[in-house]
Parts: structure tokens; C-alpha cells; sequence
């Protein structure tokens, strides 16, 4: 095996197509790290809103990125805590202006490059699960394991809508589905990694599946590639 830790299990989609939670339940049952990297994006612009800053200014977000120390610190209970300058702001970045300020920070090319970096260097050592964006086609392009999960706009609204119920943050269907679709288009259609599965990828559409389906799946292909690469 070429990684010392192990295989890189790369998984990009959509939002809301259920990359975080199978990401992170994938990495507790191999034992190896998640790397939520929406979560990096979600720092940068998180810290732009704070000091004030132009969300649209290219070349400040692009310094910005690069100034920026973030850490995901693996939790005993198999959570990740997102630091931000040694800032706890694991559940700071989550809300809804969050999500739409860092679909425009992660358009700008210098933003992208500095967390690229960052992001390489934490799958070097293997024995990490991935999600984001662009895991499979810029971050790892020689990733053991692809996966691409997909689900319908609408699937992807309704689970959205819940999280924010369940976590107390008001918000009207309708208008997540919107802010969704926004989303989606900016995320696909940016000039810089767009949303886009790999060639190689396997596509899974979680629509009609429930989560433990879709881990066992992953899990049952990380195992068979874990066991030829072991055999070569
Ligand atoms: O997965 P998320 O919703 O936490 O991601 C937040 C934003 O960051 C999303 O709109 C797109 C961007 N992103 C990206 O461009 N590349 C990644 N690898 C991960 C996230």
C-alpha cells in the first residue's frame, strides 16, 4: 500500500446529499480520520464576516486563506471539533449565511489553492475519509475509494429543512430549497473545481436509502479494494 496509514476514501455530491454523516459513520467504523473540508471553507468565510471583509474580493479572501490556521481535532467519541485560529467554531459555522458566504469565498481561485494544500497534506498519510466538492477530481485524484452521492433537489431540501428544525435555526422549506438550487449551480458551474464526479467514480443515489445502506455499501467496497491492494 502506498499510504502508511491506508487507503483515502474520497466522497463528493451535492449539499444535503448526506456526504457528512456518511463520511463520518464510514470513518468510525474503519477507524481512520474524517476530513469534512466544506468545514475549511466554512472558516475562511466565517473569519471574512467576522473582521468585516469583502466576502468578493478575490485577492483579500485569497490572503485571508493562506493567514488562516485550521485544525479538525478527532474527538474519543469519534467527532471532529473545527478549530479557527485555536477557536472552537464547530457549531459557529453552520448556519445558513455560513453556507451561503462560503459557496462565494470557495469560487476564488487563491482560496482554493491555500485549502487544496492543506487538504493534500492531511490525505497524504492515508487512513482518512474525505468529503467535499472536488476530493475525488483535484484534492486525491489517485484516491483508492470515489464515491459520488447524489439525491434529488427536493430529498436534499427536506433533509436540510430537518437539521435546521432539529438544531433550533428557523427556516422555511421552500426557501432552503431555494437557497439549495443557488447553491448547486454556483458550486457546479464556478470556473475553479466545480462540483463533478470523476470519471472513475461510483455515483450513489441516496434518495430512496437509508443511511446504514449507503455506509454498508462504502464499507463492503473500501474492504474489497483494502484486500486486492493487500493481495498485490
Ligand atoms: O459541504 P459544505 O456545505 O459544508 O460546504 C460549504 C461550501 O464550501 C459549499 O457551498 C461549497 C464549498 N466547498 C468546496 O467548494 N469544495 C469542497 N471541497 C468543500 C466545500
Amino acid at each position: 500500500m502506498k499510504r502508511p496509514k491506508g487507503i483515502v476514501i474520497a466522497i463528493d455530491g451535492p449539499a444535503g446529499s448526506g456526504k457528512s454523516t456518511v463520511a463520518k459513520l464510514l470513518a468510525k467504523r474503519l477507524g481512520y480520520l474524517y476530513v469534512d473540508t466544506g468545514a475549511m471553507y466554512r472558516c475562511v468565510a466565517f473569519k471574512a464576516l467576522r473582521l468585516g471583509m469583502d466576502i468578493n474580493d478575490e485577492v483579500m479572501m485569497s490572503h485571508l486563506a493562506q493567514m488562516t490556521d485550521i485544525a479538525l481535532q478527532p474527538q474519543n467519541d469519534g467527532s471532529v471539533r473545527v478549530l479557527l485560529d485555536g477557536e472552537d467554531v464547530t457549531e459557529a459555522i453552520r448556519t445558513p449565511e455560513i453556507s451561503e458566504a462560503s459557496s462565494v469565498v470557495s469560487a476564488h481561485r487563491g482560496v482554493r489553492e491555500a485549502l487544496t494544500e492543506k487538504q493534500k497534506l492531511m490525505a497524504d498519510q492515508g487512513g482518512v475519509v474525505m468529503e467535499g466538492r472536488d476530493v475525488q477530481t483535484v484534492v486525491v485524484p489517485d484516491a483508492e475509494v470515489k464515491i459520488f452521492l447524489t439525491a434529488t433537489l427536493e430529498e436534499r431540501a427536506k433533509r436540510r429543512w430537518l437539521e435546521l428544525k432539529q438544531r433550533e435555526i428557523e427556516a422555511n422549506y421552500e426557501q432552503v430549497l431555494q437557497e439549495l438550487k443557488e447553491r448547486d449551480e454556483r458550486d457546479s458551474t464556478r470556473s475553479i473545481a466545480p462540483l463533478r464526479k470523476a470519471p472513475d467514480a461510483i455515483e450513489i443515489d441516496t434518495t430512496n436509502m437509508t443511511i446504514d445502506e449507503v455506509v454498508d455499501k462504502i464499507v463492503e467496497l473500501a474492504l474489497t479494494v483494502k484486500k486486492s491492494l493487500a493481495e498485490c
